[in-house]
């Protein structure tokens, strides 16, 4: 495995123009590898913008983002989006998979955009699909399988390529109790067998990864940050 760095962010502020504070507002965290850490905070406290930054997609005012040797923002935009690629799994919401794609085209995609010859991309994907228990609906496309099927195949896109960082943005926001745990599960079960750094937004503080770290932003700032 190799990559497994931490990921370190110092002192971020993200002022966004024409915004009366900032968003956020000097963030400092370590997260080691294989380590799983929930962002809370009430709506507008800078979690996705905090997420957004620790991908390589939003430059902060000020601050950084170090993963391993890589000071992140330092890097050229070609460089960052091939860092990222590489580095970053990502996890939203709603899906966003790729319609016209079956979901093991989907999974796949990561890997063979990395350069994986098609036959070995689509047998990682159908291991994972397997892992995700998507069964025949790993063979449809997005609009002809059910939400938690979709937001299954989104963890296995996010995971294909091994990616050293998972970052989720309510990854279960929109799916019932049942697929929400689902989700959950397997999320942790991944990251952890891959020693990866998950780092998840969520609002659910009923369905929590085992032994997350519990990070609470309030206007832009840390408020708490307890194992
Ligand atoms: N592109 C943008 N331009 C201007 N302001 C923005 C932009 N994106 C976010 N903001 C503002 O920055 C603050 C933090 O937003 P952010 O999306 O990070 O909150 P959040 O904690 O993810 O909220 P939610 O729980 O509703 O998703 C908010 O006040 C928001 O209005
Ligand atoms: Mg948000």
């Amino acid at each position: 495995m190799a990559d497994r760095y931490s990921l370190t962010c110092y002192d971020l502020v993200v002022q966004f123009p024409h915004a009366s504070r900032p968003a956020l507002d000097g963030v400092s965290l370590v997260m080691s590898p294989e380590s799983v850490n929930v962002i809370v905070g009430a709506s507008g406290s800078g979690k996705s913008t905090l997420l957004m930054c620790l991908a390589g997609l939003e430059a902060p005012t000020k601050g950084r983002v170090v993963h391993g040797d890589v000071d992140v923002y330092r890097l050229d935009d070609r460089q960052r989006a091939a860092w990222r690629l590489r580095t970053i799994g990502l996890v939203f919401q709603n899906s966003e998979l790729v319609p016209e794609l079956t979901l093991r085209d989907n999974i796949a995609l990561p890997l063979e955009l990395l350069g994986t010859g098609r036959r070995d991309a689509l047998k990682r994907a159908d291991h994972l699909a397997e892992i995700l228990d998507l069964g025949e609906s790993s063979k449809r496309r997005p609009s002809e399988v059910s939400g938690g099927q979709a937001q299954r195949a989104a963890v296995g896109r996010a995971l294909a390529h091994r990616p050293a960082v998972v970052l989720a943005d309510e990854p279960t926001g929109a799916l019932d109790t049942t697929n929400r745990h689902a989700v959950i599960g397997l999320l942790d079960d991944l990251v952890r067998a891959e020693g990866s750094t998950l780092v998840m937004v969520t609002h659910d503080e009923h369905t929590l990864p085992k032994n997350a770290r519990i990070i609470r932003l309030a206007d832009g700032q840390i408020m708490g940050d307890a194992a």
